[in-house]
């Protein structure tokens, strides 16, 4: 992969994940361009960027509006001639619990910041990276991404639709040399479980500060997050795995085990289909896969 001097966006780049991303291909020699939607966090990331010599700028912007990825990428084309490389980060835990729960609302935040948000950074970046040549894009998805997940139903269907649409992705763009992977991480130690703090950022919501209903920092979710692996190791692995042209990202290979025993789930179901009188007939009619090589 060629990075010095190559321009990336990163979404959402101000922390967590999306900063050690950042902060990764800046080292490699990228000009950095970070987009967030909280300005004071945005700020002290750029000052700590900086002073590790990275060329870089920002913009506070939100992912869910599609004017914003124009600002975004125009700024990155202004300032530094070209744009190379995305990384689609930005993303909500959105409000875990029981079905009934869930409100249109808060389906809608979700829905909008985490894939919404990604489609629209496709949309805006895509055609500049195609100018430039080619380059990358990594959409950031979740372990999430690869299995339902109980009591998590908005962060579920927003991260297996950002995986399946990677996959397309890539097929769809590898003839422009443009290389797509979905990151897949499991447990991140980053402020993911107090993703409430910035729907008062967004969606007109009135909510105040003070008023947000952040986890209790015993429950179970901020515990797993404040304990998963440091987001540096995230940020070195995508350069290692954008390195090796991988298309799907892990970072947490212990996962391995649960993502095949889903897959054994569905082989199943697939044989049972197969000596299903009803449809067990189509069992050797040749089709074409598109599946990213
Ligand atoms: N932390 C984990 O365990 C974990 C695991 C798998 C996947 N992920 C994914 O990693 C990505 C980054 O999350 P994180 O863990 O670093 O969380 P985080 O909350 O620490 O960081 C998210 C960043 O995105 C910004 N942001 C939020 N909404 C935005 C919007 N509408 N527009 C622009 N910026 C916005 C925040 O201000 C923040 O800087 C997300 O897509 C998340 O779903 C996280």
């Amino acid at each position: 992969m060629d990075y010095s001097s190559r321009t990336v966006l990163v979404s959402g780049g101000a922390e967590g994940i999306g900063f050690a991303i950042a902060k990764a291909l800046g080292t490699e020699g990228m000009n950095v361009v970070l987009g967030d939607i909280n300005g004071q966090s945005l700020q002290k990331a750029l000052t700590q960027l900086e002073a590790l010599q990275i060329n870089c700028t920002g913009l506070v912007m939100d992912v869910a509006k599609a004017d914003d990825w124009q600002r975004a990428v125009a700024l990155a084309t202004e300032r530094y001639g070209a744009l190379h490389a995305l990384i689609n980060n930005a993303g909500v835990g959105g409000k875990p619990g029981p079905i009934e729960n869930n409100t249109r609302a808060d389906w809608q935040w979700c829905i909008d910041v985490n894939l919404i948000g990604v489609v629209q950074g496709m949309q805006a970046a895509v055609p500049q990276i195609k100018q430039a040549g080619g380059g990358f894009i990594v959409n950031v998805a979740s372990m999430a991404g690869m299995m339902g997940v109980p009591y998590g139903g908005e962060y579920t269907a927003t991260k297996l639709a950002v995986a399946g649409l990677s996959e397309a992705w890539a097929v769809e763009l590898a003839p422009y040399n443009i290389h797509v992977a979905a990151l897949c991480p499991a447990f991140v130690s980053t402020n993911i479980h107090l993703s409430e703090r910035n729907r008062a950022l967004t969606h007109g919501q009135t909510t105040t500060a003070e008023e947000i209903e952040l986890p209790d920092p015993d429950s179970v979710m901020s515990q797993v997050v404040t304990n998963g692996i440091n987001p540096d190791l995230v940020g070195q692995r995508v350069i290692e795995a954008l390195n090796a042209k991988e298309h799907y990202i892990f970072t947490h290979p212990n996962y391995r085990k649960v993502v095949q025993q889903r897959y054994a789930a569905i082989d199943a179901a697939f044989e049972r289909a197969e000596s299903s009188p009803i449809v067990g007939h189509l069992s050797s009619e040749p089709l074409d896969a598109f599946v990213p090589q």
